[in-house]
């Protein structure tokens, strides 16, 4: 009989795809416990709300068939916390480690997001910003990402699972 931990294995080998020299892996509870200090070490910069390990723990529909975290040598990289809102899927937070920036892991985790979106039925993608947060905004607008609402302080942004599929699968220009 498999023993707890060796499931906990078998899970973590068979929910994890390694891409350009990263590991993605689903978050599950018990990953966010083992790396909820590291998401808020790399999330510590980023403009706007500061989240504590309660933002990270709140139970969501379908978070953990949506969240993904990019491992390197063990170590986490870049992380996203989304779940099922309406008929999409909803970016709560995305952040990658100023040290692996620039390098593929955001576009990688948005196209985890949208590969579970598919996976769960949903069509489209939707996250708020900043409109004081250039570098994210930049980095939406070049996967497709539309603008809702120009005007406001906070963007709500929102993508088809489709045209986000072909962006993430183009990867840079
Ligand atoms: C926004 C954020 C998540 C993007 O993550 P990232 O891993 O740097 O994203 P990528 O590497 O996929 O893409 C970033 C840029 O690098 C370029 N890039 C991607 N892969 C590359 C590669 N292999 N070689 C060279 N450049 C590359 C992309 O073209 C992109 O350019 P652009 O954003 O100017 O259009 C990251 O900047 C971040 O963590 N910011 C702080 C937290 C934050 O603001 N989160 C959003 C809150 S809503």
């Amino acid at each position: 009989m498999e023993t707890t931990s060796q499931s906990g294995e078998n899970f973590r080998a068979s929910h994890t795809v390694r891409e350009e020299g990263y590991d993605f892996l689903q978050v599950t509870r018990e990953l966010l416990g083992e790396f909820c200090d590291d998401f808020i070490a790399i999330d510590c910069g980023t403009i706007g709300e500061r989240w504590e390990r309660e933002h990270y723990a709140m139970e969501l529909p379908g978070k953990w068939d949506s969240s993904w975290v990019a491992v390197d040598g063990g170590i986490p990289v870049g992380f996203v916390i989304a779940s099922l809102k309406d008929t999409g899927v909803h970016v709560h937070r995305i952040a990658v480690a100023h040290s692996a920036r620039g390098t593929g892991v955001g576009t990688r985790l948005l196209g985890r997001v949208r590969e579970s979106a598919i996976r769960q039925g949903a069509k489209r993608v939707t996250l708020c910003v900043s409109a004081r947060n250039g570098t994210a905004l930049r980095f939406y607008q070049r996967l497709g990402f539309s603008i809702e609402d120009p005007a406001s302080e906070l963007l709500n942004l929102s993508i088809s699972v489709q045209a986000l599929g072909g962006a993430c699968a183009a990867g840079p220009s």
